[in-house]
C-alpha cells in the first residue's frame, strides 16, 4: 500500500515508519523537519497547516495522522484547537475531495465529550469529525507510550536522580503504558486489514501501575531500590504550573498536570485481536 503518513518523523512516527517498511509499504512522510527519516522513506516537507494536501494525496492509499502536540504556543498559532481539531479537518477534507476513504487517525486515553484538559478536549472534536465524515477511519486512542526513549519516562529518570524525586498529589493516579513499537505494529497491520474500519480503540499495555508504582519502577532500573518520593499536593503545583508555563523550559504545564491526575486506564482489549503479543513494561523506556 502506498501510505501518507502525517507526523512520520516524531517519537511515534519513527517506530511507525520502521513497521510500515518491515510490512512492505511504500511509505511518504509529512514534517517540517527531515531528522529521523529512514532509508527508503519519501519526504514531503510541509507544514500541515498549509500545504497542499491534495497535491500529496495523489497516488496514496491509506493516511496515517499522527501530527499532534503535548504543549500549546499561541504566539505561533500552535494551539490544540488548531493542531488537533483544525489540522484533521484539513486532512479529512482533502481526502473527501480526492475521493480517498481511508485514515488510521492518531488519538489518546482519556479523550472523551466531557474531558477536563484542553488536550483531550480538542482530540475529541477531531475524533468526532473524522468519525462522522465520509471517509473509513480506525481512531487509536493509546494510553502513555513507553520505549525508545519515551518523553515522559526519560522525565521520570531525571527525576529519579534526585534525592527526594516529587510525585503529583499522592501518587495513587492509575496508568497502563503500553510500548510504542506495539502501537506501531498495530497501526502497520491495520493498513491492511479490512474489518476495522470505523471503529475507536483504546490501547493500553499489560499492566496497570500507579505514578507511585512506575517512579519506583523507573528509580529501580537505575539501581535505587528504595527512592524516597515527596508527594506534592495538587494546590502547591496546579499554581506553580500556571505561573511556570510562560516560562522557557518550565517541566510542566496546567493541561499536563490536569491529565496526570485522572486514571489513564481502559478496559479495551480488542487490539489483541491484530497484535496478540504485548510488549511488557521492563527496563526500555
Ligand atoms: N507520545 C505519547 O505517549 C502519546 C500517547 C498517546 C497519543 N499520542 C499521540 O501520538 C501522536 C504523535 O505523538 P508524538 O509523541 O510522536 O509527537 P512528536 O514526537 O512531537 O511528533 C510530532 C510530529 O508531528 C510533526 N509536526 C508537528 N507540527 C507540524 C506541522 N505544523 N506540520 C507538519 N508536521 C508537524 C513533527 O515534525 P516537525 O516538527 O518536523 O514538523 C513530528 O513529526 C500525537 O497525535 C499524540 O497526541 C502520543
Amino acid at each position: 500500500m502506498r501510505v501518507l503518513l502525517t507526523g512520520g518523523t516524531g517519537y511515534v512516527g519513527q517506530a511507525v515508519q520502521r513497521a510500515l517498511i518491515h510490512h512492505g509499504h511504500d511509505v511518504t512522510v509529512l514534517a517540517r523537519h527531515s531528522h529521523g527519516l529512514l532509508p527508503g522513506v519519501q519526504f514531503e516537507k510541509g507544514d500541515i497547516r498549509h500545504v497542499d494536501l491534495g497535491a500529496l494525496l495523489a497516488d496514496i492509499n491509506v493516511v496515517v495522522h499522527l501530527v499532534g502536540i503535548i504543549e500549546e504556543h499561541p504566539a505561533t498559532g500552535v494551539t490544540f484547537d488548531v493542531m488537533h481539531y483544525q489540522v484533521t479537518k484539513r486532512l479529512v477534507d482533502a481526502m473527501t475531495q480526492h475521493g480517498l476513504g481511508r485514515l488510521i487517525h492518531m488519538s489518546a486515553l482519556g479523550t472523551r465529550a466531557s474531558a477536563r484538559s484542553h488536550y483531550h478536549q480538542s482530540k475529541w472534536k477531531a475524533e468526532e469529525f473524522v468519525r462522522h465524515s465520509n471517509i473509513e477511519s480506525v481512531i487509536l486512542r493509546p494510553s502513555l507510550l513507553f520505549g525508545g526513549g519515551a518523553p515522559f519516562f526519560m522525565m521520570v529518570r531525571n527525576q529519579c536522580r534526585l534525592p527526594v524525586v516529587p510525585v503529583p498529589a499522592d501518587g495513587e493516579t492509575l496508568l497502563q503504558p503500553v510500548a510504542r513499537a506495539d502501537v506501531a505494529e498495530l497501526i502497520a497491520r491495520l493498513v491492511t486489514t479490512e474489518q476495522y474500519w470505523g471503529q475507536t480503540w483504546e490501547v493500553g499495555g499489560t499492566k496497570r501501575f500507579t505514578m507511585n508504582e512506575l517512579y519506583r519502577h523507573v528509580a529501580a532500573t537505575q539501581g535505587r531500590r528504595h527512592v524516597p518520593l515527596l508527594h506534592v499536593p495538587l494546590g502547591i503545583l496546579f499554581p506553580m504550573a500556571r505561573l511556570g508555563e510562560n516560562l522557557p523550559g518550565f517541566p510542566i504545564t496546567v493541561d499536563q498536570l490536569m491529565m496526570l491526575n485522572e486514571p489513564n486506564i481502559t478496559d479495551d482489549t480488542r487490539w489483541h485481536q491484530v497484535v496478540e503479543e504485548v510488549t511488557p513494561l521492563d527496563r526500555d523506556f
